[in-house]
């Protein structure tokens, strides 16, 4: 497609960037319009506000705060964390380090990370010890297995599938330092753990018939419940079919949805929530619904490809952890339409578009069951209306105002090489709304100094904290962001919508997964694929996080200090 051809997308952002004014003072207007929600939000989680992923966060009351706590750093190409001066940084949980007695040891390339206090399901927030699920998004041939010749030898293809999924791991605080601790809940979920598909694609053609299969991969970004389980998305399945292939029974199929994992259950065994969807699934935000159902805003991190929404038939009930445990097996599944401001229900029989959608080409069906619809979602919901949009990442919902912030990171097929940030408000402030409408949040590029936004994150003082996940390098149209890095941005006052820069990420990594402690003072982020491009061990571009002794590069998480807390004055 020529850049000249606009998508939908395209001609939708045009209407919206040329009222940028308007926009501004509409966010404006809109925190004071936002009790509704906020009311909502604060009922169903007993007080506590909803920032950092899900992930609990101390009550700073209904305050804004429009300053970044830090003086901003400059962009740079260092092999290092640069981060403001007062902040630090501690290596923690590094690939390879060992996690349990059974030899279990942390997988490669961390993502989201998942902050789950020790005391939680005692209603406790402990803010000093923790069990963190990492997810572990994908392999990389030199570095695990190290055979980039063969990437089908048996003995590659068990190191990778070992080496991606999930490792839940638990961290202490003592003094200034973190630590992992050996605990038995400590566990690794890898390619090769099984899994149980649930709802209503479970046992079906469409997955070979099958109800238990083998792992989860491609474990991107994530959310985490109010009744302390994590949702990790399975974003990038389809490559492994043919390097794993013929070494292991992997089949795509069983890949590509949202698991739920319990990481206070070593025994427990992950679930597949098929009627969630099955596509490229990058994020999960979940949140509350004012009657207690549970709303999960997710993205098909594709170009050209939709925001869903899920709302259980459920309700959240707050003392009954078991019974929550089954609330994302049934629900009802929406596309998001932009341009009537609409979401689409995908369910095969009572949307009649879905019966009628027929191929253009050849005047077939499109999709004959709910089945068919929940395993390729983004066909159906392309074929009856769903706005395809620039490669939706993150989103996440604004813990004071309730409007959903979704990171579109770019489409070089449409020319868009930066990505932009956008928000959506549910018709009366009711996340299980059936319309919305929306507007550009942030456009990234040289003038506003970031690019390709990716992994979102909420302080509770309604601040957004951004990693971006760009192309890097010099000569190239991102030089003028450096290395990827981290940005916060206000949502209200004067400076809102403007990039601050917090952090600068080692050669060739992206930051990923951040998450704070509830108290606000320690930011766990997690750094993915440094020195990716190193041709071989001989030719490293990164030393990051090398063991001791070694100059190999680690995806580690690094836990950062010097915030001051939620509850200071800044
Ligand atoms: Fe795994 Fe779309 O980032
Ligand atoms: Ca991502
Ligand atoms: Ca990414």
């Amino acid at each position: 497609m020529s850049v000249a051809e606009k998508s939908l997308w395209h001609k939708l952002l045009d209407g919206k960037v040329s009222r940028r004014m308007v926009i501004q003072s509409a966010i404006a207007a809109g925190v004071a319009g936002s009790l509704k929600v906020a009311e909502a939000q604060g009922a169903a989680q007993s007080g506590d506000v909803n920032a950092n992923n899900g992930a609990p966060a101390a009550s700073v009351g209904n305050r804004a705060q429009l300053r970044p706590p830090f003086s901003t750093v400059e962009t740079n190409f260092n092999d290092d964390l640069t981060l403001p001066v007062g902040y630090d940084y501690q290596v923690l949980a590094p690939w390879g380090e060992l996690i349990n007695e059974r030899g279990d040891t942390v997988g490669y390339n961390h993502d989201f990370v998942g902050y789950f206090p020790i005391d939680l399901l005692e209603g406790g927030s402990s803010s000093a010890d923790a069990l963190l699920t990492i997810n572990q998004e994908y392999p990389n041939a030199l570095f695990v297995g190290g055979n980039v010749d063969n990437a089908t030898d048996p003995k590659q293809v068990e190191a990778e599938m070992k080496a991606v999924g999930v490792s839940v791991v638990r961290v202490r605080r003592g003094g200034n330092a973190w630590e992992v601790v050996m605990d038995p809940r400590n566990r690794r979920i890898d390619a090769t753990t099984e899994c149980e598909l649930t709802g209503p694609v479970r046992g079906k053609e469409v997955v070979g018939g099958a109800t238990v299969v083998k792992g989860s991969v491609g474990n991107c970004s994530g959310g985490q419940t109010p009744w302390g389980t994590l949702l990790t998305c399975e974003e990038n399945v389809d490559g492994y079919t043919e390097t794993w292939g013929e070494a292991s029974d992997y089949d795509a199929t069983h890949q590509g949805w949202i698991t739920e994992i319990d990481p206070f259950d070593a025994s427990a065994r992950p679930k597949k929530r098929t009627a969630m969807g099955r596509f490229r699934h990058e994020n999960a935000a979940v949140t509350l619904a004012a009657d207690g159902r549970v709303v999960v805003y997710m993205g098909d991190d594709m170009r050209d490809a939709c925001v869903y929404k899920f709302v259980s038939k459920g309700s959240y009930n707050p003392d009954d952890r078991a019974a929550n445990m089954d609330l994302l097996v049934e629900g009802d599944l929406y596309v998001a339409d932009f341009s009537s401001g609409a979401w689409l229900l995908l369910d095969y029989d009572r949307n009649q578009d879905l019966k009628d959608a027929v191929d253009e080409e050849t005047g077939a069906s499109v999709v004959r069951s709910q089945a068919q619809v929940l395993a390729d979602a983004r066909t159906a919901a392309l074929a009856i209306g769903g706005t395809p949009v620039d490669r939706p990442e993150d989103i996440e919902i604004h813990p004071r105002t309730g409007e959903v912030y979704v990171a579109l990171t770019n489409n070089s097929d449409h020319g868009n090489y930066y990505g932009q940030i956008v928000k959506l408000r549910e018709s009366a402030d009711d996340w299980a709304a059936a319309s919305f409408h929306w507007e550009i949040f942030a456009v990234g590029g040289p003038q506003s100094g970031f690019s390709s936004p990716d992994n979102l994150v909420f302080d509770p003082h309604g601040n957004l904290w951004m990693v971006t996940d760009s192309g890097t390098g010099e000569d190239s149209i991102y030089e003028f962001l450096g290395n990827n890095s981290m940005f916060f941005f206000p949502t209200e006052g004067p400076d809102v919508g403007k990039a601050f820069r917090f952090a600068v990420g080692p050669n060739e990594a992206e930051m990923t997964g951040p998450v704070w402690t509830p108290d606000g003072k320690t930011l766990f982020l997690s750094i993915q694929h440094p020195g990716e491009d190193s041709e071989s061990l001989d030719a490293l571009t990164s030393n990051f996080a090398a063991k001791e002794g070694t100059n190999v590069p680690r995806p580690t998480l690094v836990a950062i200090s010097g915030f001051p807390g939620w509850g200071a004055d800044v």
